[in-house]
């Protein structure tokens, strides 16, 4: 307990702002003062709250946007997006049922509550179903369509990862894959560390190896921070919306979105800015698709399209390694427990590996950390009254 009151003091004596965070294109302006900010949170789909127990037969205005929203992210097909009217009509209510499957929710047909929450959220920009076929949770769910009933098994309930059509994967030389950056975006170290240590989850679990080159233009992998209509017809939207996209192999690009406020490091829970975004959970994310991964219907994977801003995660789940290990195998260094259903490895490899190396003492900095986090928000509390 003295350890825990003496590191507390030393936590408080250093740092004045635990986070640290930037912004494009506008990387020279003070960014701790930015994040000490505390601006309106709004989301370029915030206006689909407007739809709340829409539901078939139903006309609305701007509905026709939200069936863009669904065709971007693969849900309508074969319809045009110049002939959507704002009739919530069968097609749109075959396409809100998928969606609703693939995102765990009640497959009621309506635009309630938890769906329109959901579709608010932050997320990638890769679609969730891509041509047509099916990922995330409705395929796996068709496939297993006769273990219907009792006899489902705990472990056909657990594989939900998903592949780009034609399964494609890198074939690289001595299994190393080089990454640059977009030289015009001169990024600190601190945020080329962000990513390194993204690949390094991956690297983790298989046997591929990243390596950083200062060769952009032949990179393997190709990173960039980009705003609005950058060239690929997927523009971003600013603020919150979608985050990144990547694309995948062997293409190699991966572009983010230079309009959130990313952090790089730090406590991203306790950034005052609402709509934060944590750098290496969403660079953690896209490389999964980088290398080769769909979107997965498994909430805690990392491979879920949606992220909340203010959130971290960062660790890979089972249903990610499983993943990405029928792609490329195991790594052979790799002690964690991939072939175990997820059902029963709650704890995630980042608490394996600190319980091994003396998990007390990590444990003990740990809760100080958390005891210092509400000391800021208390103070902050404080001077806002
Ligand atoms: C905080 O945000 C407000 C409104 O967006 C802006 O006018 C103000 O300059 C910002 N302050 C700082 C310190 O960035
Ligand atoms: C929401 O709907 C109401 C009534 O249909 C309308 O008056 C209002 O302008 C809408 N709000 C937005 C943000 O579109
Ligand atoms: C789109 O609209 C046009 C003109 O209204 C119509 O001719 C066409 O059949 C529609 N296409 C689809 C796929 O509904
Ligand atoms: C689904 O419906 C049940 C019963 O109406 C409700 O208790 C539950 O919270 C709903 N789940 C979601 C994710 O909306
Ligand atoms: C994995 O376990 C083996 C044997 O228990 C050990 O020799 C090896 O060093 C371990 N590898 C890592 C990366 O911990
Ligand atoms: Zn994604
Ligand atoms: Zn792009």
């Amino acid at each position: 307990m003295r350890t825990c009151i003496l590191l507390f003091v030393l936590l408080l004596s250093l740092s004045t702002n635990s986070i640290t965070g930037f912004r494009f294109p506008d990387p020279d302006h003070d960014v701790s003062n930015h994040l000490l900010n505390f601006t309106s949170y709004s989301s370029p789909w915030d206006y689909f709250k407007n739809f709340t127990g829409c539901q078939i037969g139903e006309e609305r205005n701007g509905l026709a946007k939200l069936k863009q929203y669904f065709h971007r992210f693969g849900y309508i097909r074969d319809i045009p997006i110049s002939n959507f009217t704002d009739n919530f009509d069968d097609s749109f209510e075959k396409a809100l049922r998928i969606y609703q499957k693939n995102f765990n929710l009640n497959q009621t047909g309506i635009l309630d509550d938890q769906t329109l929450q959901q579709i608010q959220r932050p997320r990638c920009g890769v679609a969730d179903i891509i041509d047509g076929a099916s990922s995330m949770h409705s395929g796996k769910t068709t496939a297993d369509s006769h273990h219907h009933g009792d006899s489902t098994t705990k472990f056909h309930s657990v594989a939900h990862y998903a592949f780009f059509p034609g399964q494609p994967k890198w074939r690289p030389r001595n299994r190393r894959l080089t990454y640059g950056f977009l030289p015009q975006n001169n990024l600190p170290d601190t945020v080329k560390l962000t990513f390194a240590n993204a690949f390094k989850r991956w690297a983790e679990v298989t046997p591929l190896s990243f390596v950083e080159t200062e060769f952009y233009s032949t990179a393997d992998i190709r990173i960039g921070f980009f705003s609005g209509d950058h060239g690929d017809g997927e523009p971003f939207d600013g603020t919150l919306g979608t985050l990144a996209h990547a694309f995948s192999p062997p293409n190699g690009r991966f572009h983010l979105d230079g309009a959130e406020d990313w952090i790089v490091d730090g406590d991203a829970s306790t950034a005052t800015i609402k709509s934060a975004v944590d750098l290496e959970s969403v660079a953690v994310h896209e490389i999964g698709h980088l290398l080769g991964l769909g979107h997965s219907s498994v909430e805690e994977s990392i491979m879920y399209p949606t992220i909340s801003s203010r959130k971290k995660k960062v660790v890979l789940r089972d249903d990610d390694i499983q993943g990405i290990q029928v792609l490329y195998g195991g790594n052979p260094n790799y002690n964690g427990t991939s072939l175990i259903p997820s059902s029963t490895t709650t704890q995630s490899h980042q608490e394996r590996e600190e319980s091994s190396n003396g998990g007390v003492h990590n444990l003990n900095i740990r809760s100080c950390w958390w005891a210092y986090s509400f000391f800021v928000v208390l103070c902050y509390s404080i001077l806002l009254m």
